[in-house]
């Protein structure tokens, strides 16, 4: 199958193609890497991305930024870079790909463990992270001949560094079972799903 992996270099990112690419065609997609480039937040650059990879049999997506900080101080400017890189960045990419997937093809989109079990500022990504599982819950009886579900991680073994001292008492779990869900959703048949990783 082809499969258009958004978002291909990042740390997510590279364990899905990990795991997918001993068994189907990969074309990788990021903002400054990757085969193709596109800002997801962009829906021209969106549409471009869909005619320059033409016809494809899936769409996963591991990239969309969200700004982190307390919410005694966020604007409304920080809320919007998550608004618009992670949660209408990837809506752009569903509904640009609309006519590029397959009948039977699928979207996989990313949110995350916040949705479900907030930190301290996290609320954009809490916020983000549920439109985003619930967009794919209603977008999947919508879609006609397209299945979609999103993947649900807790953060990453391979992100602890960076991220670690802010999730004080999560169980971080490799990325490498976060690409197993990627798998699920691509190669299985159900859609609507919210995929928890943890
Ligand atoms: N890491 C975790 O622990 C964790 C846990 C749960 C959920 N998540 C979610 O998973 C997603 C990926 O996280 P990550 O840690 O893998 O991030 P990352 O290492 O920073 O990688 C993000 C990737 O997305 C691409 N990207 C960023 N903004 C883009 C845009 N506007 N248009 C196109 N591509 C863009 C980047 O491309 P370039 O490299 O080409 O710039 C990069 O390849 C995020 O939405 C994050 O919230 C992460």
């Amino acid at each position: 199958m082809k499969i258009l992996v958004v978002g291909a270099n990042g740390t997510l990112g590279k364990a899905i193609v990990a795991e997918l690419s001993p068994r189907h065609e990969i074309v990788t997609a990021g903002r400054s890497s990757g085969d193709v480039r596109v800002n997801i937040a962009d829906p021209q650059s969106v549409s471009a991305l869909f005619s320059a990879v033409g016809k494809l049999g899936a769409v996963a997506c591991a990239a969309g930024n969200v700004h982190f900080g307390p919410l005694e101080t966020m604007t409304p400017e920080q809320f919007d870079i998550g608004l618009r890189e992670k949660l209408m960045g990837q809506v752009n990419l569903v509904l640009a790909g609309r006519e590029f997937v397959e009948p039977g093809g699928s979207f996989t989109l990313v949110s995350g463990v916040l949705s479900r079990n907030p930190i301290r500022f996290g609320t954009s990504a809490s916020m983000v992270n549920g439109a985003i599982e619930s967009f794919v819950l209603a977008a999947a009886i919508e879609l006609p001949a397209r299945r979609i579900n999103a993947v649900s991680p807790t953060l990453l073994e391979e992100s602890l560094e960076a991220y670690g001292p802010y999730f004080a008492g999560f169980d971080p779990v490799p990325a490498r079972r976060a690409a197993l869900a990627y798998a699920k959703s691509i190669e299985g048949h159900q859609t609507g799903q919210v995929y928890v990783v943890e």
